[in-house]
């Protein structure tokens, strides 16, 4: 019942022509609310239960490495797909994105520690060259770091903001089990391959000697033309010497934000 109602309110929020625009925030909060009512019975959980003690702990205490994760696809349309994954305890699911996907995501069995990225937008490259072979380094910023149990609600990620960067570990204390809804439905052919990555604390770039000023110089030499303005005037007025490279990064996405509050009333006065 609580499933058939989750896929009646993906069907009836969910626009058909929705491929290229993340849900509106009353779509997105009613998805939520429904999917906050599921639980392990709903999606029939306890088959999968019983096969993963069985295929992981092969039933003499054997655990199998690497551990098998599994998952099924409970319904599928062509704007959204459920499906449930299956995590042994302590598996863990690598730091993956979603490329223009927004994915709501409900644990139902166990708990899983969730961290979370997206990339700072303007992107700014801080590795030296490249194409294949070289090293590409991206900056992003944290935006989960979280426990979760069965007993917390949904988390959301957007195309780009929510976290679309995740890695996911299942806790050690039982099987772990979630359940994703992902919209539109994943093609490789419209959103590309989901990507695999590995974070690096910011302070440990290997290779990298660049301290602040000269990262800042990277970073404004690489903006889009539209930021030149901004950047005459962070050169003309700011102190590069004695500025961190987060508050930098805080001056651009002001200014970006700027140009997209200006951009929306030209359209709306358009
Ligand atoms: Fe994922």
């Amino acid at each position: 019942m609580a499933l058939q109602l989750l896929v009646d309110a993906c069907h009836a929020v969910l626009l058909d022509d929705g491929f290229d625009t993340p849900p509106t925030a009353a779509a997105v909060s009613l998805i939520r609310g429904t999917i906050d009512k599921i639980g392990p019975d709903d999606v029939a959980l306890v088959d999968e239960v019983l096969f993963l003690e069985e295929t992981n702990n092969g039933g003499a205490g054997h655990h199998n490495d690497p551990p098998i994760i599994t998952c099924k696809t409970v319904y599928e349309w062509d704007n959204f797909t459920i499906t449930v994954f299956f995590l042994p305890p302590g598996a863990a699911m690598p730091l993956h994105s979603h490329p223009g996907l927004t994915v709501f995501s409900k644990l139902l069995l166990g708990s899983a520690h969730v961290v979370a990225y997206d990339w700072v937008r303007p992107s700014v490259y801080t590795g030296s060259g490249s194409g294949s072979g070289s090293t590409m380094t991206m900056l992003a910023e944290k935006a989960l770091d979280h426990e979760f149990t069965a007993a917390c609600g949904a988390w959301v990620l957007f195309p780009d903001s929510g976290g679309n960067m995740h890695r996911f570990v299942a806790g050690e204390d039982g099987p772990c089990a979630f359940l994703d809804v992902v919209t539109p439905s994943y093609s490789p052919a419209k959103q590309g391959p989901c990507s695999f990555y590995r974070d690096l604390p910011y302070d440990l770039h290997p290779g990298e000697e660049m301290n602040d000023p000269e990262i800042m110089a990277k970073i404004l030499r690489n903006l889009p033309p539209r930021f030149k303005e901004i950047v005459i005037a962070i050169k003309t007025l700011l102190n590069m010497s004695t500025m961190a490279v987060v508050d930098l990064m805080e001056q651009i996405k002001e200014a970006e934000e700027a140009f997209e509050e200006a951009s929306t009333s030209l359209q709306h006065e358009g």
